[in-house]
């Protein structure tokens, strides 16, 4: 097992080889958790390239604006230039697994939203298949036992997320011992489910290109 040093220098590498992604007068839009909070205290780097950012969370919004940024509603903004974000899992195809942060949700919206999406990972993110990881699933309060039963069906087992409410006041089920095997047709499934805002796997809008931190350099895999 990686010592907890090794995994922070590779985040940290491959948030700082994104900004190399970022060009002028660009609208940037910043996602959430330990690798995206590298990115955003380098962002100064690169402050006059950017005309203005949306972002995934309350959490990251804070830290933009702790450095200085002026943090903008996506409507304001329009469709953003470029979306940098982690993932949980990522494999080869570009799928994810996201929203161990309990983000998610505003993350699939800039995503979509975004031109480009650059995924920043350190080496261990890497998968053949998805759903190691538990899948987390947004879900509206009043439903989740309900959302749950519908997911038992899908051959997982729901676990609450205790004392966790989302940026938008709802809640998250991690679901465990899914197989997925076909990521975009799950994702539609269990976001057709009533209640469900939306479920952690990011296929349907995969990402563009795979920056991964190793121990002292990064890999780029694009999506052509
Ligand atoms: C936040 O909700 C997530 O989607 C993160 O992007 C994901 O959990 C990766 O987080 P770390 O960069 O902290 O590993």
């Amino acid at each position: 097992m990686k010592n907890i040093m090794t995994d922070t220098n590779e985040k940290r590498l491959a948030a700082i080889k994104s900004l190399e992604y970022i060009e002028d007068d660009f609208v940037l839009g910043v996602g959430t958790g330990s690798t995206v909070n590298f990115l955003i205290s380098e962002l100064h780097l690169v402050r006059h390239k950017i005309r203005s950012i949306a972002s995934s969370s309350e959490a990251s919004t804070r830290l933009l604006s702790d450095e200085g940024f002026l943090v903008e509603d996506l409507s304001s903004t329009g469709s953003p230039d470029l979306y940098i974000d982690g993932a949980d899992e990522i494999t080869k195809n570009f799928h994810m697994i996201k929203g161990g942060g309990g983000a998610l949700t505003r993350e699939k919206i800039i995503a979509h939203a975004s031109k480009k999406f650059v995924c920043i990972v350190d080496n261990s993110k890497i998968v053949d298949v998805l759903g190691n990881f538990p899948l987390p699933i947004e879900v509206i309060p009043m439903a989740k036992s309900m959302v749950s039963r519908e997911i038992a069906k899908l051959g997982g087992q729901s676990e609450l997320r205790h004392d966790f409410q989302t940026d938008n006041g709802n809640l998250i089920l991690d679901v465990h011992n899914l197989k997925i095997i076909d990521p975009p047709s799950l994702e539609k499934e269990i976001n057709n489910i009533p209640g469900v805002v939306t479920n952690g796997i990011f296929a349907l809008r995969p990402a563009n290109v795979i920056i991964i931190g190793n121990a002292e350099t990064t890999d780029v895999i694009t999506n052509t």
